[in-house]
């Protein structure tokens, strides 16, 4: 397909500068959380800041570190990032150097609640959740089991958002994201299948959006009005007894009212159906290759089949959800999920659709904005080259971190 027919609409409005909130982006694309796994010991180093760097210079809007917990508690490896003091120096490096480039940065604030294999747990000594339940991700690491907060570790929680998010403004981050979907923390709160409790915090939806909304008036108190907070929600669990697209409508128009910048409108849990939220080959393939740990082999041998749902590959995905979102809402929409060809991006832009953000794709092709004006202005299609193989998503638990194996 040549330019020609693609509307000039799609090359003004993509490609050129937009307001997220009162931060003007250069374009409106912008690189999805991807856990790097490049922190070892849970320090952001060189590996992290030229992953990104790449992806800058590579022309997107803003860049988005993945998956910095809000605690160390929040891990569910110890080698993950948690936003602490002592990372201030290293953090205000990567912030500065990526805004080089003339991109914006933000970081996605989360916790795992009661998902995780941390054996390494500082203040708790299991992880907790909504309500008791088992942790089937910490089985091979002997953590079977998960409990419920206290009013107090809730409290606890919403403090940690709060430092967590006043620390990213601190060290430079222009924006940042809180995760509230996947199956991890605050989307164990909201989802019916893992929020059991019976106080204020469980039952209606109004009770189990109590935390998330606390998470995110701590989070504007921290940051101030000026500074975009997007949220990510899920528009589905896409399990039994889970968040179903009713009720994450009714979830998207409480953290509006709340005073979200921004909602990316994705689905799926890592804990019961991953594979809604990529589509594509299973990961499982790719995860029993590098596991090392026998039994967590075995295990994903076993209940591989049952845990990794077939969802074969199909672009825009979650385009309708996103649009029921939009109709509901007043704050901007961040769309997510298999926007891969220039008639994708185009379609998502005619919808009224504020961003874009990108995941696989920004993996296979770090240069994807560079490489796609400039074929706009020669007149040729652009075509990035992501294969939904997934391999990308194994490779979170490789000594190097992630990479499309596809560029090998
Ligand atoms: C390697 C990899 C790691 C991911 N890690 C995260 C993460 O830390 N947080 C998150 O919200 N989503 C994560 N995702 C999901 C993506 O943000 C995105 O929702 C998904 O890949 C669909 O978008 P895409 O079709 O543009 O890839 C990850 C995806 C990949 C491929």
């Amino acid at each position: 397909m040549e330019i020609s027919l693609l509307s000039s609409s799609l090359k003004n409005k993509a490609f050129e500068p937009a307001l997220l909130g009162k931060l003007e982006l250069r374009n409106r694309i912008i690189k999805a959380a991807t856990y790097e796994g490049m922190t070892p010991n849970g320090i952001p180093g060189d590996r992290l800041l030229n992953f990104h760097k790449n992806i800058t210079e590579g022309g997107v809007g803003m860049t988005t570190i993945g998956y910095c917990t809000t605690e160390a508690d929040g891990r569910i490896s110890d080698q993950m990032m948690y936003l602490h003091d002592e990372i201030r120096p290293q953090l205000t490096t990567m912030t500065a150097e990526l805004k080089k480039s003339g991109a914006r940065v933000s970081g996605q604030m989360t916790h795992c609640g009661n998902f995780s294999k941390n054996r390494h747990m500082q203040r708790l000594k299991r992880p907790l959740g909504p309500s008791p339940q088992i942790n089937i991700l910490g089985i091979p690491s002997g953590l079977p089991f998960a409990g419920a907060m206290t009013h107090s570790d809730i409290d606890h929680l919403v403090q940690t958002y709060h430092d967590a998010a006043l620390l990213m403004k601190e060290v430079g981050f222009d924006a940042t994201e809180i995760h509230f979907s996947h199956g991890y923390g605050l989307s164990q709160f909201i989802s019916p299948k893992t929020n059991k409790r019976s106080d204020e915090y469980g039952g209606s939806l109004a009770n189990r959006m109590r935390l998330p909304l606390r998470v995110l008036e701590a989070v504007r108190k921290a940051v101030g009005d000026d500074f975009p907070i997007l949220g990510k929600m899920g528009l589905t669990d896409a399990v039994k007894g889970g968040l179903n697209e009713d009720e994450a409508i009714e979830v998207a128009a409480m953290l509006d009212q709340g005073g979200i910048d921004a909602l990316i409108t994705s689905g799926g849990t890592s804990s019961y159906n991953v594979m809604k939220m990529f589509r594509g080959d299973s990961i499982i393939k790719g995860m029993i290759e590098i596991e090392k740990n026998p039994l967590a082999k075995l295990g994903m041998k076993l209940l591989g089949p049952s845990l990794f749902k077939e969802y074969p590959y199909e672009e825009l995905y979650f385009l309708d959800g996103a649009k029921r979102v939009r109709d509901k809402v007043q704050c901007q929409i961040v769309y997510i999920g298999g926007c891969t060809t220039m008639d994708s991006l185009e379609t998502v832009m005619n919808a009224g659709i504020d961003f874009v953000q990108l995941g696989r794709p920004l993996l296979k092709d770090p240069r994807y904005v560079n490489n796609a004006t400039a074929a706009l202005n020669e007149g040729r299609n652009y075509i990035n080259g992501c294969t939904h193989c997934n391999r990308c998503v194994a490779l979170i638990e490789h000594p190097e971190g992630i990479r499309c194996p596809e560029n090998d």
